[in-house]
């Protein structure tokens, strides 16, 4: 697992190859075996790859989102906020594991954050996504993660980067 999260990176830019039905199947298991509070699961996932849909998705925000259109899936991860109060942490959750699980697989993946982003002055990007989608308003929208093959190499973050100062022992002790 560390040298998975050793070479993670965000990857934004894809090659055009579809991804195997194997690895989409692997790919929806980790998402329904993510963790969640009380066991409720109140997640719900849209697989996108459609190309038509993928655009109107890159549409959903005006900076940040543009690289999904030439994702080959994009995951939209939805929380039922009737079920669980901390639908935002399981959704997180799973959006991580599906994100680690693609590494794992050889694709590369980004997070698009579209809860309390915005597409326009008039509607939010989870408004615009709902619309687009068909989801209900009771079904919120999270992030939709961007995967496909790697069309760009980014080289993991060096240890000596890491901010080990943000660490404690036994107590918080101002820096
Ligand atoms: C909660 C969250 C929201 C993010 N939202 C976006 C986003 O909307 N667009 C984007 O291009 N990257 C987004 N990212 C990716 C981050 O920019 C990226 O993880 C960060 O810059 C560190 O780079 P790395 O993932 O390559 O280590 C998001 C990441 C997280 C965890």
């Amino acid at each position: 697992m560390i040298n998975l999260l050793r070479k993670r990176r965000s990857i934004r830019s894809y090659k055009p190859s579809p991804i195997e039905d194997e690895k989409v199947a692997i790919l929806k298991e980790a998402l329904l075996r993510s963790p969640s509070s009380r066991g409720f699961n109140p997640w719900e996932f849209i697989l996108v790859d459609d190309k038509q849909t993928l655009v109107a998705l890159s549409r959903a925000k005006q900076h940040g989102s543009e690289f999904l259109k030439n994702a080959s899936l994009g995951i939209v991860i939805l929380g039922n906020e009737k079920r669980s109060d901390v639908w935002v942490e399981d959704c997180s959750i799973a959006s991580i594991i599906v994100q680690l699980t693609a590494e794992d697989l050889g694709l590369g993946s980004c997070w698009v954050q579209i809860r309390k982003r915005n597409h326009s002055d008039e509607i939010s990007s989870e408004q615009y996504v709902q619309q687009l989608l068909q989801i209900p308003s009771h079904i919120r929208v999270l992030s939709i993660i961007g995967i496909g093959y790697p069309n760009e190499k980014k080289e993991p973050v060096a240890e000596q980067k890491l901010q080990f100062n943000k660490i404690y022992h036994n107590m918080f002790k101002e820096q």
